[in-house]
């Protein structure tokens, strides 16, 4: 029998030896709290579905970078910055035009946050003043690119951003050159807040990671992008929204899983490391994308996910299987008029505001993290000269 020592806390390990880090505490954090039994999500103390209904994704980011919501001129000056921070560097648009169209918003999204990085003068600059200003740059500007790649894989012209309006509002606006409506404004916001933080999760792991190297912010971010990208991780809401497309219609929903069961293959959008309840992310978003539906007069997709839950939660309840954030979140994002593989680009949008506090974290109290593996390669092999192998 061995043991693992994780920070604050040991773990047993007899017959299963441990992987995916599961259940090891590596880090002291007063950002999120999950209780993955009771299906609640909480930033500095706030209640998800209480921020949801009633903040702004702005005094969200504002709360998760400062431990405490803002006063009305914080609000206003975190607004101020953002919005001159909505512009797009002239050598960053050249860099883009260069690239083949067809290449994934994801890769797009990595590159191009390297790229700012290295067009920032203040990117090595480590003060926590700098870090806070590098953090609200690219709140601003990760929407932007995700649009911006959009029309120019498109060969369309995107409008100028609106500085005194919410990102939510310009991210559809840019994204669909369209004065978006109210409700869709409000959905969307609400989506950012449901996917700012949520503790450790892996893309955030990965940020703390980098950070922990004293390596810069940019780069910290840069592969917090490169792990959301995953269809474990981010890319599964593109997952559930080609799963539906496959689909077509909601009376296809019972022969589809039928053969995904078959075929032994997972349901994308249910199950969740942590969560062994309802995701209450999920709650949220599947009114929303009900509500969206309707007043777009669009209710096949939120139909199919619904039919999708009815057939396949009875058969996993039992192992703690249940809907996650991106079960829902896919439907909404298709009658938002959003194209699929954009969908993980907004996670990153969304993400960067939590990627970006617990970097803050992380610097403010850093320690490389450095675990082991378990060795069960060979060992004293002798080199043999290439012409004797
Ligand atoms: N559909 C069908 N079965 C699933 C499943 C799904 N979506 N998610 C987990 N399971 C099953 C696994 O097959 C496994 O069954 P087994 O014990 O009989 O082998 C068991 O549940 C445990 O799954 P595992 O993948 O080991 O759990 P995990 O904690 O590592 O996985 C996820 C968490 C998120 C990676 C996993 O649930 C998954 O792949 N989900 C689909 C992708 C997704 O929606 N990701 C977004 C997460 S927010």
């Amino acid at each position: 029998m061995t043991w693992l020592k994780g920070n604050s806390k040991e773990i047993k390990m007899s017959d299963k030896k441990p992987s995916g880090l599961e259940d090891v505490v590596v880090a002291q954090s007063s950002i999120c709290f999950i209780d993955g039994k009771r299906g609640q999500l909480v930033y500095r103390g706030y209640d998800i579905d209480d921020l949801a209904e009633n903040a702004s994704f702005e005094e969200v980011a504002y709360l998760l970078w400062n431990g405490r919501l803002p006063s009305q001129s914080e609000l206003d000056g975190l607004k101020a910055d953002l919005g001159a921070a909505m512009h797009f560097p002239k050598h960053l648009l050249e860099l883009l035009k260069e690239l083949p169209f067809d290449a994934s918003p994801m890769r797009v999204l990595s590159l191009a946050t390297a790229a700012l990085g290295i067009l920032d003068p203040d990117a090595d600059d480590m003060s926590p003043a700098a870090n806070r200003k590098k953090a609200i740059h690219l709140m601003a500007q990760l929407p932007i690119i995700t649009c911006a790649w959009h029309h120019i894989r498109n060969g369309t012209l995107m409008p100028s951003p609106k500085p005194e309006k919410s990102l939510a509002y310009n991210f559809l606006w840019l994204l669909n050159a369209l004065e978006p409506d109210d409700y869709a404004v409000d959905t969307f916001d609400a989506a950012l807040i449901l996917h700012a933080d949520h503790e450790l999760n892996a893309s955030t792991f990965s940020a703390r990671v980098t950070a922990a190297t004293l390596s810069d912010l940019h780069s910290a971010v840069t592969s917090a992008i490169g792990t959301l990208k995953g269809p474990l991780h981010g890319g599964a809401n593109e997952a559930v929204m080609q799963m539906l497309q496959e689909i077509g219609e909601v009376e296809n929903v019972p022969h589809y899983m039928e053969t995904l069961r078959a075929e032994k293959k997972k349901v994308m959008g249910f199950g969740h490391r942590v969560y062994k309840a309802k995701d209450p992310r999920a709650v949220i978003l599947e009114r929303m994308s009900e509500e969206l539906g309707k007043r777009a007069g669009d209710t096949k997709w939120f139909e199919m996910t619904r039919a999708v839950e009815a057939i396949f939660q009875p058969t996993v309840a039992e192992k703690g299987i249940f809907p996650n954030v991106d079960f829902y979140s896919a439907s909404a994002y298709q009658v938002m008029g959003i194209p699929r593989d954009l969908f993980t680009p907004i996670f990153a949008c969304s993400r960067v505001v939590g990627w970006t506090a617990h970097l803050l974290e992380q610097y403010a109290n850093n320690r490389l993290f450095r675990p082991s593996s378990d060795y069960v390669g060979e060992k004293g092999l002798k080199y043999a000269p290439i012409s004797q192998r």
